[in-house]
């Protein structure tokens, strides 16, 4: 065993990317959102008020970036993004998180500008949120951005012994669940 820790060899991560690069993406990718820049990805009817409806914004090797419809009622399970980082910012509404801190879910609430990031091994669930300002039935906007790419999630249960029990794996290449 080397006799300190600055003797070990640099563990490689599944990207050269970190939390604050995608944080960073999430933002200006929202802003291209707002300023017009993925009006071509639209539905030309405008994002439906019910049910699930995301778009890629943007692909390569190491990143893919996805803006993100939330209805009334949508969830998402209790999942991890397997291999990928993650961060979002919301664009617009609202959204409830609730994270596995290791032995509880800690709910918090995002709202309009707001951002996130999921780490390796971050296991959580995220709903649609009323919101607090404009109309409380609209759907809430997000961008995500993963790296890499996302091909894979666990979902999960909390056992009533406050544990975490995997209970299935997927292959996706589309985000945040259902
Ligand atoms: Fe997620």
């Amino acid at each position: 065993m080397p006799a300190h820790p600055a003797a070990l060899p640099a563990v490689a991560g599944p990207t050269r990317l970190r939390l604050p690069d995608l944080l960073q993406i999430a933002d200006q990718e929202a802003d291209g959102v707002l300023s017009g820049r993925y009006d071509h990805l639209l539905p030309a009817g405008g994002i439906p008020s019910n049910g699930r409806w995301f778009t890629r914004l943007y692909s390569n090797d190491e990143l893919d970036v996805w803006l993100i419809s939330w209805a009334p009622g949508e969830t998402t399970e209790l999942h991890d993004h397997s291999g990928s980082l993650g961060a979002m910012t919301l664009l617009s509404g609202a959204l409830h998180e609730f994270r596995w801190a290791g032995n509880e879910l800690l709910r918090r609430r995002l709202t309009e500008g707001d951002q996130a990031a999921f780490p390796l091994g971050w296991v959580h669930d995220v709903t649609w949120a009323p919101s607090r300002v404009g109309p409380s039935h609209t759907p809430t906007l997000s961008v995500h951005a993963y790296s890499p790419p996302l091909t894979a999630m666990s979902y999960y249960e909390v056992t009533e012994k406050d544990t975490l029990r995997r209970v299935r794996t997927e292959l996706t290449d589309t985000p945040e669940g259902k």
